[in-house]
């Protein structure tokens, strides 16, 4: 099962494109970018390779994979649109919004993928390096972030290498990721309803709808024995070092990971990082997984972090730093 040495090919063109397409179809995981945070690609039509993905981010196979296509009209070949679907892809795709749709009769994807469930999670991303592979390979990719299951989901290519160098194939590196959080997951139901912040704020696609979003029953999304958005356990995107929420001072042996321009007292600039010293959310959204992975690194005690507003971004923010801080042990 082991794929042996894990390659990892320094910068997009036609030949590492065609490398990655071709590695998809021999049943390969290809780790690439995505305009939110590095996706581990598997064929969705071969369920061999999709067990593959599974066993290499060691993820539970309850959990359901993102379907990656090309544009609206492969994305209908998998899955049902109703008129707000249509309104969303039109409005949004490509880029980092992931609608939950009812699996179209026919869809050419393994059950394996959708763990069983009749509905499918689709998204065309706006990344060039992800359209060009989809475009070659030239069917639905699944995608996971591409991190060991649990750990913050990565925002360079250095960050796949250290979870998972052994244990895929190709890693193709296309620099930082813009976004830096994961795409916004909207359930396209009778009423729609937002199954993860993400990418494209709550209130841009309320815009769209004309209508509010539905917050999930509070125990569905989380960490229920049958969440709405499965992966949505409350311990995800866990570091192993603490996290400690809301500080509005370090205690000994903490590093902090700050917001904004403000300094807090007694704090050291070498045991701090700083996700926008500007107060800009869409930069923190870049900074925040790479901090966080930083940050584990240095061993202390805890991480202390300073609020961040809750609107358009921070919603996205917040609910990855409260799943940061909760620890099953
Ligand atoms: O930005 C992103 O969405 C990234 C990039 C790589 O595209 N992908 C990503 O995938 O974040 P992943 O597997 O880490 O998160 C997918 C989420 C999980 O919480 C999963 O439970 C949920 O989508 N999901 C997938 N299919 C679903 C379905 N049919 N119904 C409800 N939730 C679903
Ligand atoms: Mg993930």
């Amino acid at each position: 099962m082991n794929p042996g040495p894990t390659t990892l090919l320094p910068a997009a063109g036609e030949a590492t494109t065609d490398a990655a397409a071709r590695c998809l179809r021999e049943g390969g995981l290809v780790a690439f970018p995505t305009e939110t945070v590095y996706g581990l690609g598997a064929d969705a039509g071969n369920a061999t390779a999709i067990a593959r993905l599974y066993q290499a981010k060691g993820r539970p196979s309850f959990n359901p994979l993102i379907a990656h296509v090309g544009d609206l009209a492969a994305a209908r070949r998998i899955a049902d649109f109703n008129t707000e679907a249509i309104l969303l892809a039109e409005a949004f795709w490509p880029g980092p919004l992931t609608l939950v749709l009812p699996k179209a009769s026919g869809c050419a994807v393994a059950d394996l993928a959708t763990a069983g469930l009749d509905t499918i999670a689709v998204r065309v991303p706006a990344h060039p390096i992800a359209r060009e592979i989809l475009r070659v390979f030239g069917g639905p990719v699944v995608a996971p972030s591409a991190n060991v299951s649990g750990h913050v989901s990565p925002t360079t290519a250095e960050h796949v290498r250290s979870d998972l160098a052994g244990r895929i194939d190709l890693i193709v590196d296309g620099g930082a990721v813009e976004v830096g959080v994961e795409s916004t997951i909207v359930g396209c139901f009778e009423v729609p309803m937002l199954l993860r912040p993400g990418g494209v704020p709550r209130l841009d696609i309320e815009r769209v709808l004309g209508r509010a979003l539905l917050q999930p029953p509070p125990d569905t999304a989380v960490d229920s024995g049958q969440p709405l958005a499965p992966g949505m356990l409350a311990s995800h995107y866990a570091p192993r070092t603490r996290v400690r929420l809301d500080a509005d001072r370090l205690e000994s042996g903490e590093v902090l990971l700050a917001f904004g321009p403000d300094r807090m007292p007694g704090t050291h600039a070498s045991a701090t990082m700083n996700l926008s010293e500007r107060g800009d959310l869409a930069e923190a959204a870049a900074n925040l997984f790479g901090y966080l992975r930083a940050l584990d690194a240095r061993g202390a005690r805890a991480i202390a972090v300073m609020p961040v507003p809750d609107h358009g971004l921070g919603e996205a923010i917040n609910d990855r730093l409260r799943r940061a801080a909760v620890r099953q042990d």
